[in-house]
């Protein structure tokens, strides 16, 4: 009897244990050391690696990182050039270049004060599965890119997902004469990125070209860690949009200005943020809303407020609750207009359909998972990511790692270096075996 207890035991342990022992191509100490010197490009003052980052989309910090990042990929003997959207391709011949692209990659743009693993992990993470595959002598059949996308944070010019959407062709031409706080515009930036920002339709990627596309990154949110789950296999990413709304009152002295004859719109602006909130908790899913900043003039303390400007960004995995909730949001926004006699004004200035990863290229990274011995969950991604532009042109499929306690777009968002380097594993070998794959 105790030894039928002993077998079950052990069968009941499943193919994690036994797997443990399986080999690892990718190597956790050197892709960390790239983690380290990355996070230098945009580390606050007298701050450590810990200290988080501001590294956003086409700024000094970006354009220094860029050029770092470009000579790992050179190193790791591919070929760089870049896209008229800033976007970077570093290409690894395959045996047969009539197949298209196995195309994998992420962003090294932060939010302000972001963490050091968001994008950075599956942007590094690709370029040490190149290196792996070096090291091992491997020869794809497929060419292989790593791409790294612009501005996906969209923290500059409030279009996220900048780089993916023009490889999608989503970005209207309006977004070039966008400025950002010094007044200058995308277009000067693509220009400062060695682009000309008349050319950039050319980044548009055909269907076909990509036979698929992989994106390692972190969670973002706590279900991997609290879960313990090893490997998280994305089913879909949400749909984000994003609105820019600004409340128009009349600025008038804070001293002689009657409580009763005010029209104070900071007081309304501050109204409708809590209207936000309280239209999205009505759903019963799992849409999120954010207003994340507000601009009010004139400022002065003695001054009634004139104008408060300020985003709305709804996220859902259905377009029609997004939708839904703005329509509410809008008749809250006139009735707190009415009472207090100022006027609202919102623009949509960016929007992300919801998408699915490709039912195939969700086992795909499952097997190569378990094989690798990680356990695995399957998850909706909350955060926005540029596979859910790529998913216009070609089949996408997401790998996540854990964040500690689910923190991200923080200082504090960490990933173990053994969680990094499982997810580097788990793409290096869904790689193979989608290249396998007639
Ligand atoms: O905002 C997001 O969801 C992503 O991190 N860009
Ligand atoms: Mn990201
Ligand atoms: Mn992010």
């Amino acid at each position: 009897m105790m030894l039928f207890r002993v077998l079950a035991v052990a069968l009941s342990v499943g193919p994690v244990a036994w797997a443990q022992t399986a080999p690892r191509h990718v190597k956790q100490e050197r892709l960390w050391a790239t983690l380290e010197k990355l996070s230098e490009f945009g580390r606050p003052p007298g701050a450590g690696f810990e200290g988080g980052v501001t590294r956003l989309g086409f700024s000094d910090a970006d354009l220094s990182a860029r050029e770092y990042v470009t000579g790992l990929m050179r190193d790791a003997g591919l070929e760089v050039r870049v896209d008229p959207a800033g976007n970077i391709f570093g290409r690894r011949e395959g045996a047969d270049p009539s197949l298209p692209v196995l195309l994998f990659g992420s962003h090294i743009d932060s939010v302000p004060g972001g963490g050091n693993f968001d994008g950075d992990v599956g942007t590094l993470g690709a370029i040490e599965v190149v290196r792996a595959l070096n090291d091992h002598g491997v020869r794809t059949r497929h060419p292989l890119e790593v791409v790294i996308w612009t501005h996906e944070e969209g923290s500059t010019f409030g279009h996220g997902l900048f780089g993916s959407s023009a490889a999608s062709g989503q970005v209207k031409a309006e977004v070039l004469a966008r400025r950002d706080a010094q007044g200058t515009t995308l277009a000067d930036w693509l220009r400062r990125y060695g682009q000309d920002p008349a050319r950039l339709a050319e980044a548009r990627i055909p269907r076909g070209r990509v036979a698929a596309y992989l994106e390692l990154h972190i969670e973002q949110g706590p279900v991997l860690d609290e879960s313990r789950a090893q490997i998280g296999v994305v089913q879909g990413i949400v749909g984000i949009n994003d609105w820019l709304c600004t409340a128009t009152g009349f600025a008038n002295h804070a001293g002689t200005t009657p409580m009763d004859r005010r029209q104070d719109a900071l007081a309304a602006a501050s109204r409708a943020v809590l209207a936000v909130r309280e239209e999205v908790r009505r759903e019963t899913g799992r849409a999120v809303g954010t207003v994340g900043n507000m601009k009010v003039s004139p400022g002065g303390t003695n001054v009634v407020p004139g104008s408060a400007e300020f985003p709305v960004e709804l996220r859902d995995l259905n377009v029609e609750i997004i939708e839904s909730m703005w329509r509410r949001i809008e008749q809250r926004f006139a009735a707190i207009g009415r009472e207090e006699n100022a006027a609202f004004d919102c623009q949509l200035i960016f929007s992300a359909r919801p998408a699915l990863t490709d039912t195939a290229l969700r086992d795909v990274i499952r097997d190569a998972a378990r094989t690798a011995g990680f356990s695995t969950m399957d998850l909706p991604s909350g955060a926005g990511h540029d596979a859910q532009q790529v998913s216009y042109f070609a089949p996408v499929g997401m790998i996540f790692v854990p964040s500690r306690d689910g923190i991200s777009h923080s200082p504090r968002e960490y990933s173990s270096p053994a969680a990094v380097a499982s997810g580097a594993e788990v793409l290096y070998r869904a790689l193979l075996a989608l290249d396998a794959r007639p």
